[in-house]
């Protein structure tokens, strides 16, 4: 039998893939990663399965659930907020699977970073403002940041910033990006995106601090750059009507002609 991983999605219960859907109906186990996973996937599961909630559990206990379950011949689908790949601890998982030999499966969900820009009708890539998406954090209790994956170091590359597990510490996200930024820098924090409490801020560096200064103090995204509010940019060379390219040839003298027939 099979523990499959399913990104969740970031709040909307219709933001889960139908592949996510059809792996939690089919299993009879369905361990879901507490508040931050819509109780409305577990609607999902067939009639009668166990269902666990695993935020009061160690990992310990996580894995003893899997292998009861394993053992009994269930097939288990595993839930965790957003996508997997980020911020899920299904790394720890796979690890002790991969050494108790328990068969696994990954299914990739919406991440909440996409949720947000998408609450904020925002491209975090726009040509000329900024190629790079950072996805970071600040440290927390449970997870310490390595040297050189501070703030400041990433405001240097001028990416555009989504930064999660930090909204209790605006301030120092603040103080940390505003050399690198400017105060003027277009800044966004978005609670529970796709949720029905979703809330938006838009701010600058300079007032965002007050802007949100009423706002809940868990599950918000803040986003820095200047994609956030950037004025004139560039239209991308892709759709552009002169550019040759192997879909969209502009001349029988084309290099991609042959795909022009
Ligand atoms: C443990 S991480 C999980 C990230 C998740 N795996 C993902 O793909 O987005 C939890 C953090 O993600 C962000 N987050 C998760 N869901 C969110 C949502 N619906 N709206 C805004 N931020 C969210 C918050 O920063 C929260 O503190």
């Amino acid at each position: 039998m099979t523990v499959h991983f399913i990104g969740a999605g970031p709040g909307a219960p219709d933001l889960l893939t139908l592949r996510g859907r059809d792996r939690i109906a089919g299993s009879a186990v369905c361990l879901y990663a507490g508040s931050l996973v819509p109780a409305a996937l577990l609607d999902h599961c067939p009639p009668g399965a166990r269902i666990v909630n695993t935020a009061p559990l160690s990992l310990d206990q996580i894995i003893a659930e899997i292998v009861a379950a394993h053992a009994e011949g269930h097939e288990i689908a595993r839930l965790h907020s957003g996508d997997l790949s980020i911020w899920s601890a299904m790394g720890e998982q796979l690890r002790r699977l991969r050494a108790l030999g328990i068969p696994f499966s990954i299914t990739p969900g919406v991440p909440a970073f996409a949720a947000a820009a998408a609450a904020l009708e925002a491209e975090l890539t726009l040509p000329g403002v900024a190629q790079s998406v950072v996805l970071t954090r600040t440290s927390g209790r449970a997870s310490a940041m390595p040297d050189t994956e501070t703030l400041p170091a990433f405001a240097a590359t001028g990416a555009t910033l989504a930064i999660h597990l930090s909204i209790h510490l605006l301030d120092r996200v603040v103080a940390d990006l505003t050399p690198a930024y400017g105060a003027d820098c277009p800044v966004a924090i978005v609670w529970r995106a796709s949720w029905p409490e979703e809330r938006i801020v838009r701010a600058t560096l300079a007032t965002i601090v007050a802007a949100a200064q009423d706002g809940p103090e868990r599950t918000a995204l803040i986003l820095v750059g200047r994609v956030l509010d950037p004025g004139a940019f560039a239209e991308s060379s892709l759709y552009a009507a002169d550019y040759d390219r192997r879909f969209r040839p502009t001349t029988p003298g084309s290099r991609f002609a042959e795909t022009m027939a």
